[in-house]
């Protein structure tokens, strides 16, 4: 039995724990010919990185990735390309400060998986969480700048807009925003509130969830199959598979329930270039489980970090009812840091459901079709 690997043609396996010498992923099913080096990877990590702003945990790890396997140089262009083989990434783990873990050591944290890893398995590696920590989240980030380039004009992009009770105006959206604040937010003027109230939240050693929305733009039509296999029942797995969030929505959402079938219905039309055209996106760019060609539109949950200063009422794991606070470093919205995880999850399932296609279906039918 494993649990460490996702996707089934474009196959992600992480390991690694954050106190242990390195963390990793084998990303196999990737298709040769393809330019790939660090660079290409580097830059998806460095925005995850911990410790850029006053806002995430001051955690200093440069998350260097180095790429094992997988590739070599293509004598005709002089350019490193995929081979095909699985290709194995490293990142060394640099910041495991030794610290006393005497106090999280026997006491679950409420709200962290401290408990449920204690009676799944009797024991738990306390030093960081082990793979319960997020630090494990930095292969997947790796592996979705790999599915970034399988799919070609494939544009993912994710913004957080909303924070705690704040929600950003929509009317304001910005992609260019999302790169210029430490929010990943694309409303300037919810940015600059998200920062107030966060320093409060952060200085009072508390902490506050946040919503994720990812757009994918550059989605084939065609991509995902009916029931076992849709693509928007392996984004919410993918997404739902990122440490602390509890809810995903694609498309309309749960907000699709309280609208009537008149407005939730995406019209369509012919467009001048002989293609359908959706007059709207309630479905976030996927119908019966099969992509559209709209852009694919998910958003996700977040949760508060649970470990704050505030003290909280636990257990510990020889059955005495006790107290515990987190001391030391860590995010007062983890959502901030889910922004690129979001995305390259979505990026992951989407190349893995574009080698499916291409599989099993090949060429895509010629459209119109023909009459029968
Ligand atoms: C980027 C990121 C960083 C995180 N950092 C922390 C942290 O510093 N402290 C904490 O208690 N939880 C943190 N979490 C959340 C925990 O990993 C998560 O709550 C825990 O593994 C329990 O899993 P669950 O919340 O999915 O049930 C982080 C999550 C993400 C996505």
């Amino acid at each position: 039995m494993s649990f460490n690997t996702f996707g089934h043609m474009f196959r992600v396996t992480t390991f690694g724990e954050s106190h242990g010498p390195a963390i990793g992923c084998v990303v196999d099913g990737c298709p040769p010919h393809m330019a790939l080096t660090e660079a290409d990877i580097q830059p998806y990590l460095d925005r995850r990185r911990p410790g850029q702003s006053r806002f995430t945990t001051q955690r200093q790890e440069p998350d260097t990735v180095r790429i094992l396997s997988g590739v070599f140089i293509d004598e005709a262009s002089g350019r490193q390309v995929t081979t095909g083989t699985p290709i194995a990434l490293l990142i060394d783990n640099v910041d495991q400060r030794s610290k006393d873990y005497s106090d999280i050591k026997d006491k679950y944290r409420p709200g962290h998986a401290d408990y449920t890893y204690d009676i799944k398995y009797g024991l738990r590696d306390y030093r960081g969480g082990g793979r319960q920590s997020a630090r494990e989240t930095a292969m997947r980030v790796a592996a979705g700048a790999i599915a970034r380039k399988v799919v070609p004009a494939l544009n993912v992009r994710g913004a957080l807009i909303q924070m705690g009770p704040h929600r950003i105006d929509r009317a304001r959206w910005d992609w260019a925003e999302v790169e210029h604040n430490p929010f990943f937010c694309p409303d300037a003027e919810k940015a600059a509130l998200f920062a107030d109230y966060l320093d409060g939240v952060r200085k009072a050693g508390s902490s506050v969830g946040a919503v994720i929305e990812i757009v994918a733009e550059g989605v084939p039509p065609g991509l995902g199959a009916p029931i076992y296999g849709k693509l928007d029942g392996d984004l919410a797995a993918a997404l739902m598979g990122i440490n602390a969030v509890k809810g995903v929505e694609i498309g309309a959402g749960f907000h699709a329930a309280a609208l009537c079938g008149e407005e939730n219905a995406d019209e369509m039309r012919m467009g001048n270039d002989g293609k359908p055209v959706f007059l709207s996106n309630n479905a976030g760019g996927i119908l019966g489980g099969i992509s559209t060609g709209q852009p694919v539109v998910a958003r996700f949950a977040v949760k508060p970090t649970s470990s704050i200063l505030t003290p909280r009422r636990t257990v510990d794991r020889y059955g005495n009812d006790s107290e515990i606070f987190t001391t030391g470093r860590h995010d007062p919205c983890v959502g901030i840091r889910a922004v690129p995880i979001g995305e390259a999850m979505v990026a992951c399932v989407i190349a893995d459901h574009y080698l499916r296609q291409r599989g099993q279906v090949g060429e895509p039918p010629a459209w119109p079709l023909l009459r029968r």
